[in-house]
Protein backbone atom coordinates (compact mmCIF):
# COMPACT_ATOMS: atom_id res chain seq x y z
CA UNK A 1 0.00 0.00 0.00
CA UNK A 2 1.22 3.54 -0.66
CA UNK A 3 0.36 6.82 0.82
CA UNK A 4 0.48 10.19 0.88
CA UNK A 5 -0.26 12.54 4.00
CA UNK A 6 -0.31 16.17 3.64
CA UNK A 7 -1.94 19.27 5.63
CA UNK A 8 -0.36 22.81 6.90
CA UNK A 9 2.59 22.77 9.01
CA UNK A 10 1.92 21.76 12.33
CA UNK A 11 -0.79 19.15 11.13
CA UNK A 12 0.44 16.35 12.73
CA UNK A 13 2.15 14.58 9.65
CA UNK A 14 5.01 13.45 11.09
CA UNK A 15 3.30 12.59 14.18
CA UNK A 16 0.54 10.32 12.24
CA UNK A 17 3.23 8.82 10.29
CA UNK A 18 5.51 7.93 12.63
CA UNK A 19 2.82 5.50 14.21
CA UNK A 20 1.09 4.62 10.93
CA UNK A 21 4.54 3.71 9.60
CA UNK A 22 5.21 1.29 12.51
CA UNK A 23 1.56 -0.32 12.49
CA UNK A 24 1.76 -1.25 8.60
CA UNK A 25 5.10 -1.97 8.34
CA UNK A 26 5.89 0.62 5.79
CA UNK A 27 8.53 2.95 4.61
CA UNK A 28 8.39 6.94 5.60
CA UNK A 29 9.82 9.42 3.32
CA UNK A 30 9.72 12.83 4.53
CA UNK A 31 10.73 15.10 2.58
CA UNK A 32 11.58 17.91 5.49
CA UNK A 33 13.16 14.71 7.41
CA UNK A 34 15.60 14.17 4.57
CA UNK A 35 17.07 17.45 4.07
CA UNK A 36 17.22 17.73 7.67
CA UNK A 37 19.38 14.64 7.77
CA UNK A 38 21.65 16.32 4.78
CA UNK A 39 21.88 19.77 6.98
CA UNK A 40 23.41 17.44 9.47
CA UNK A 41 25.83 15.54 7.47
CA UNK A 42 26.87 18.91 5.68
CA UNK A 43 26.51 17.82 2.37
CA UNK A 44 26.65 20.10 -0.71
CA UNK A 45 22.11 19.65 -1.04
CA UNK A 46 21.41 20.23 2.68
CA UNK A 47 23.43 23.28 3.18
CA UNK A 48 21.38 25.00 -0.04
CA UNK A 49 18.46 23.59 1.61
CA UNK A 50 18.93 24.86 4.98
CA UNK A 51 18.50 28.26 3.34
CA UNK A 52 15.36 28.40 1.72
CA UNK A 53 13.98 26.03 4.94
CA UNK A 54 15.24 28.35 7.82
CA UNK A 55 13.26 31.60 6.12
CA UNK A 56 10.27 28.57 5.34
CA UNK A 57 10.19 28.95 1.76
CA UNK A 58 9.94 25.84 -0.75
CA UNK A 59 13.29 24.32 -1.69
CA UNK A 60 13.26 24.42 -5.51
CA UNK A 61 10.96 21.65 -7.47
CA UNK A 62 13.66 20.15 -9.11
CA UNK A 63 15.99 19.38 -5.81
CA UNK A 64 13.03 17.80 -4.00
CA UNK A 65 12.07 15.90 -6.86
CA UNK A 66 15.00 13.86 -7.48
CA UNK A 67 15.69 13.33 -3.90
CA UNK A 68 12.14 11.70 -3.94
CA UNK A 69 13.11 10.07 -7.36
CA UNK A 70 16.03 8.38 -5.31
CA UNK A 71 14.63 7.53 -2.61
CA UNK A 72 11.45 5.69 -4.14
CA UNK A 73 13.66 3.57 -6.16
CA UNK A 74 15.38 2.32 -3.17
CA UNK A 75 14.35 -1.93 -2.84
CA UNK A 76 12.85 -1.43 0.52
CA UNK A 77 10.02 1.10 -1.10
CA UNK A 78 8.56 -2.29 -2.56
CA UNK A 79 7.01 -3.05 1.01
CA UNK A 80 4.94 -0.20 0.38
CA UNK A 81 5.67 4.23 1.75
CA UNK A 82 4.02 6.93 3.20
CA UNK A 83 5.36 10.15 1.88
CA UNK A 84 5.27 12.66 4.17
CA UNK A 85 5.95 16.55 2.56
CA UNK A 86 5.80 16.06 -0.97
CA UNK A 87 3.94 16.79 -2.80
CA UNK A 88 3.60 20.53 -1.91
CA UNK A 89 2.32 21.58 -5.25
CA UNK A 90 1.08 20.35 -8.80
CA UNK A 91 4.08 20.65 -10.04
CA UNK A 92 5.85 18.06 -7.48
CA UNK A 93 2.12 15.86 -7.67
CA UNK A 94 2.86 15.48 -11.88
CA UNK A 95 6.13 14.57 -11.50
CA UNK A 96 5.46 12.23 -8.63
CA UNK A 97 2.68 10.61 -10.75
CA UNK A 98 5.28 9.78 -13.69
CA UNK A 99 7.99 8.30 -11.14
CA UNK A 100 5.22 6.11 -9.99
CA UNK A 101 4.27 4.98 -13.05
CA UNK A 102 7.97 4.55 -14.61
CA UNK A 103 7.80 2.61 -11.48
CA UNK A 104 4.97 0.48 -12.02
CA UNK A 105 3.25 2.07 -8.71
CA UNK A 106 0.21 3.77 -8.22
CA UNK A 107 -1.25 5.72 -4.49
CA UNK A 108 -3.70 3.68 -2.28
CA UNK A 109 -4.69 7.26 -0.51
CA UNK A 110 -3.68 10.72 0.02
CA UNK A 111 -4.36 11.57 3.67
CA UNK A 112 -5.33 14.85 4.15
CA UNK A 113 -5.05 16.46 8.09
CA UNK A 114 -7.49 18.93 8.18
CA UNK A 115 -6.63 21.42 11.10
CA UNK A 116 -8.18 25.21 11.64
CA UNK A 117 -5.28 27.58 11.00
CA UNK A 118 -5.35 29.48 14.43
CA UNK A 119 -4.08 26.15 15.99
CA UNK A 120 -0.74 25.67 14.15
CA UNK A 121 1.24 28.67 15.07
CA UNK A 122 1.47 27.25 18.63
CA UNK A 123 1.63 23.23 17.65
CA UNK A 124 4.81 24.34 16.06
CA UNK A 125 6.81 26.59 18.45
CA UNK A 126 6.10 24.14 20.76
CA UNK A 127 7.55 21.50 18.85
CA UNK A 128 10.73 19.48 20.38
CA UNK A 129 12.68 16.96 18.03
CA UNK A 130 14.88 14.31 19.22
CA UNK A 131 18.24 14.79 17.55
CA UNK A 132 18.96 10.89 17.56
CA UNK A 133 15.94 9.83 15.76
CA UNK A 134 14.01 12.75 15.02
CA UNK A 135 10.48 11.56 17.14
CA UNK A 136 9.17 14.55 17.64
CA UNK A 137 6.69 15.99 20.80
CA UNK A 138 5.30 18.88 22.10
CA UNK A 139 5.92 21.34 25.38
CA UNK A 140 2.22 20.88 26.06
CA UNK A 141 0.30 18.19 23.86
CA UNK A 142 3.04 15.62 23.65
CA UNK A 143 4.93 15.91 26.66
CA UNK A 144 8.51 13.64 27.10
CA UNK A 145 8.32 11.78 30.19
CA UNK A 146 11.86 13.84 31.30
CA UNK A 147 11.89 17.53 30.03
CA UNK A 148 14.31 17.43 27.05
CA UNK A 149 14.90 13.84 26.70
CA UNK A 150 13.53 11.80 24.14
CA UNK A 151 11.22 8.62 25.18
CA UNK A 152 12.16 5.89 22.68
CA UNK A 153 16.00 6.75 22.96
CA UNK A 154 16.98 9.25 25.18
CA UNK A 155 18.49 11.56 22.77
CA UNK A 156 18.73 15.31 23.27
CA UNK A 157 15.16 16.77 22.28
CA UNK A 158 15.96 20.33 20.19
CA UNK A 159 13.78 22.92 18.29
CA UNK A 160 13.78 22.95 14.42
CA UNK A 161 15.58 26.11 13.10
CA UNK A 162 12.07 26.76 10.95
CA UNK A 163 9.62 26.49 14.30
CA UNK A 164 10.06 30.31 14.84
CA UNK A 165 6.89 32.67 14.32
CA UNK A 166 8.34 34.41 11.37
CA UNK A 167 9.53 31.17 9.39
CA UNK A 168 6.40 29.39 10.96
CA UNK A 169 3.82 32.08 9.27
CA UNK A 170 6.14 31.73 6.09
CA UNK A 171 5.40 28.17 5.56
CA UNK A 172 1.93 28.74 6.44
CA UNK A 173 1.29 31.35 3.76
CA UNK A 174 3.19 29.25 1.69
CA UNK A 175 1.02 26.03 2.60
CA UNK A 176 -2.22 28.12 2.05
CA UNK A 177 -1.09 29.54 -1.56
CA UNK A 178 -0.34 25.76 -2.84
CA UNK A 179 -3.01 23.54 -0.76
CA UNK A 180 -6.34 24.15 -2.98
CA UNK A 181 -5.04 23.15 -6.54
CA UNK A 182 -2.77 20.22 -4.82
CA UNK A 183 -6.35 19.01 -3.09
CA UNK A 184 -8.50 19.92 -6.25
CA UNK A 185 -5.52 17.38 -8.37
CA UNK A 186 -5.90 14.34 -5.19
CA UNK A 187 -10.01 15.09 -5.22
CA UNK A 188 -10.35 14.54 -9.37
CA UNK A 189 -8.45 11.53 -8.84
CA UNK A 190 -11.05 9.99 -6.20
CA UNK A 191 -8.15 9.58 -3.52
CA UNK A 192 -8.18 12.22 -1.14
CA UNK A 193 -9.50 11.40 2.27
CA UNK A 194 -10.34 14.52 4.75
CA UNK A 195 -9.29 13.87 8.18
CA UNK A 196 -10.22 16.05 11.12
CA UNK A 197 -6.79 16.45 12.52
CA UNK A 198 -7.97 18.47 15.20
CA UNK A 199 -8.03 15.82 17.76
CA UNK A 200 -6.54 13.69 20.37
CA UNK A 201 -3.64 12.68 18.24
CA UNK A 202 -4.66 9.00 19.02
CA UNK A 203 -8.13 10.03 17.79
CA UNK A 204 -6.48 11.19 14.46
CA UNK A 205 -4.91 8.02 13.91
CA UNK A 206 -8.06 5.70 14.39
CA UNK A 207 -9.83 7.81 12.08
CA UNK A 208 -7.04 7.69 9.63
CA UNK A 209 -7.04 3.76 10.00
CA UNK A 210 -11.25 3.46 9.63
CA UNK A 211 -10.73 5.32 6.25
CA UNK A 212 -7.56 3.74 4.76
CA UNK A 213 -8.64 0.51 5.73
CA UNK A 214 -12.42 1.33 4.82
P1 LIG B 1 8.52 19.66 6.82
O1 LIG B 1 9.48 19.13 7.78
O2 LIG B 1 7.69 18.75 6.04
O3 LIG B 1 7.62 20.73 7.60
P2 LIG B 1 6.08 21.18 7.45
O4 LIG B 1 5.41 20.78 6.21
O5 LIG B 1 6.09 22.62 7.75
O6 LIG B 1 5.35 20.33 8.47
P3 LIG B 1 5.77 20.05 9.94
O7 LIG B 1 6.80 18.97 9.97
O8 LIG B 1 6.08 21.34 10.60
O9 LIG B 1 4.40 19.57 10.55
P4 LIG B 1 3.79 18.12 10.77
O10 LIG B 1 2.48 18.13 10.07
O11 LIG B 1 4.74 17.03 10.44
O12 LIG B 1 3.53 18.19 12.32
P5 LIG B 1 4.01 17.24 13.54
O13 LIG B 1 3.43 15.89 13.41
O14 LIG B 1 5.47 17.36 13.75
O15 LIG B 1 9.28 20.63 5.81
C1 LIG B 1 10.19 21.58 6.29
C2 LIG B 1 10.75 22.41 5.14
O16 LIG B 1 11.44 21.56 4.23
C3 LIG B 1 9.74 23.15 4.28
O17 LIG B 1 9.36 24.38 4.86
C4 LIG B 1 10.54 23.32 3.00
O18 LIG B 1 11.49 24.35 3.14
C5 LIG B 1 11.28 22.01 2.90
N1 LIG B 1 10.51 21.01 2.15
C6 LIG B 1 10.04 19.82 2.63
N2 LIG B 1 9.36 19.17 1.67
C7 LIG B 1 9.39 19.96 0.57
C8 LIG B 1 8.85 19.85 -0.73
N3 LIG B 1 8.12 18.79 -1.08
N4 LIG B 1 9.09 20.85 -1.60
C9 LIG B 1 9.83 21.92 -1.28
N5 LIG B 1 10.36 22.11 -0.06
C10 LIG B 1 10.15 21.12 0.86
O19 LIG B 1 3.22 17.99 14.73
C11 LIG B 1 3.53 19.32 15.10
C12 LIG B 1 3.47 19.44 16.63
O20 LIG B 1 2.13 19.30 17.05
C13 LIG B 1 4.29 18.36 17.37
O21 LIG B 1 4.91 18.95 18.48
C14 LIG B 1 3.23 17.33 17.79
O22 LIG B 1 3.59 16.68 19.00
C15 LIG B 1 1.98 18.19 17.95
N6 LIG B 1 0.76 17.48 17.54
C16 LIG B 1 0.60 16.61 16.50
N7 LIG B 1 -0.67 16.17 16.42
C17 LIG B 1 -1.35 16.79 17.43
C18 LIG B 1 -2.72 16.73 17.88
N8 LIG B 1 -3.64 15.96 17.27
N9 LIG B 1 -3.05 17.50 18.94
C19 LIG B 1 -2.13 18.30 19.58
N10 LIG B 1 -0.82 18.36 19.22
C20 LIG B 1 -0.44 17.63 18.14
MG1 LIG C 1 6.73 16.93 9.77
ZN1 LIG D 1 14.93 9.73 20.01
Amino acid sequence: MNFLIMGPPGAGKGTQAEALVKKLGIVHISTGDMFRSAIKKGTEMGLKAKEYMDKGELVPDYVVVGMVKERIYQPDSVRGFLLDGFPRNVVQAEELDEMLKEAGLSLNAVINIVVPHEKLVERTTGRRICRSCGASFHIMFKKPQTEGICDNCGGELYQRSDDNETAVNNRLYIYEANANPLIGYYRAKGLLLNIDGDQDINKVMEDILKNICA
